[in-house]
């Protein structure tokens, strides 16, 4: 079979669940990686045979695609800020917002002074691992409670060439005695029980839930922690970062006294909806 009639059915396969565009982009990606083909080459080489083994890589890719698999987990990899993660179904696949709450950290942080970072809820390590690789000055921490998570995030860290120091812990339970942060951040779970209607199946059927959802009664349950955690554990005029949920900018906002912080700021992001949130220290 040539690689162009592999093309068709792989986007036969497909169509009726996925939008064609999206197949398309589905397809280019699996060239590049299992054929070290990027998406020019596939049109050059349009007229090349495939092996049967290629084919059935691809048949299989189609099932799992079918299921609504997500492609970075069938990948095992994705792309966050510049640099490649591993990534599998322990870990939430990073998300463009978050790169943006990466940007907006770094666009605040000293670049001069040695800086100490804890990313509570750290997943893949995408945001740890990039503020580690951007922020050379920073020693960066990197807190979960799945075991795999903290594994993915430390392999990450490696293959991106950096430090993390990683904590096993339960914020929720957490009791550190003695420590001072100049940035925490966090992008803990925020989905209510409530929005998972809304989801689509490659979420929720795929995703940890342990990373997305939280008890509706009770949805800002991490946040609260980490404001807590933060009265002593962050350093005077240190910050603290969120990823929020877009619904309750305004009550993740009432959270913060001004009794220990000085400014608190709601961002939006490139959606126009309120995503991050950054509270300054007194
Ligand atoms: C929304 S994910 C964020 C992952 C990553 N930081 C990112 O931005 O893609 C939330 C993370 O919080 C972790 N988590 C859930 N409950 C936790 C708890 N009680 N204590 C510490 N981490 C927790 C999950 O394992 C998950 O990795």
């Amino acid at each position: 079979m040539q690689l162009k009639s592999l093309q068709n059915f792989f986007q036969n396969g497909l169509l009726g669940y996925y939008p064609k565009e999206e197949i398309n982009a589905f397809f280019y990606r699996i060239c590049e990686q299992h054929l070290k083909y990027k998406r020019v080459d596939v049109s050059l080489h349009s007229d090349t045979l495939i092996s049967p083994e290629t084919y059935e890589y691809f048949e299989t890719i189609i099932g799992r695609l079918l299921s609504y698999e997500p492609i970075q987990y069938i990948l095992g990899t994705t792309s966050f800020f510049g640099l490649e993660f591993k990534v599998d179904s322990n870990v939430l696949i990073p998300r463009p917002e978050t790169e943006e709450l990466v940007a907006w950290i770094l666009n605040q942080a000293d670049t001069e002074q040695p800086l100490k970072i804890l990313d509570i809820g750290t997943g893949s390590g995408c945001i740890a691992v990039s503020l580690a690789k951007q922020l050379p000055n920073a020693e960066v921490y990197a807190l979960d409670v799945s075991p795999a998570a903290l594994e993915m995030a430390h392999y990450n860290a490696q293959q991106n060439a950096v430090e993390l120091n990683t904590i096993e812990a339960n914020v929720l339970e957490w009791k550190p005695t003695d420590f001072s942060f100049d940035i925490i951040v966090s992008n803990p779970p925020y989905v209510r029980e409530s929005e998972k209607e809304r989801m689509a199946p490659n979420v929720l059927e795929h995703e940890p839930h342990l990373a997305l959802f939280v008890e509706n009664d009770h949805p800002l349950v991490f946040y609260r922690a980490i404001v807590e955690l933060s009265q002593q554990g962050l350093k005077k005029h240190g910050r603290l970062y969120f990823e929020i949920n877009e619904y309750l900018g305004t009550e993740t906002k009432a959270l913060f006294s001004s009794n220990d912080f000085d400014t608190v700021q709601l961002k939006t992001d490139i959606f126009g909806k309120q995503r991050m949130l950054c509270a300054t220290k007194r």
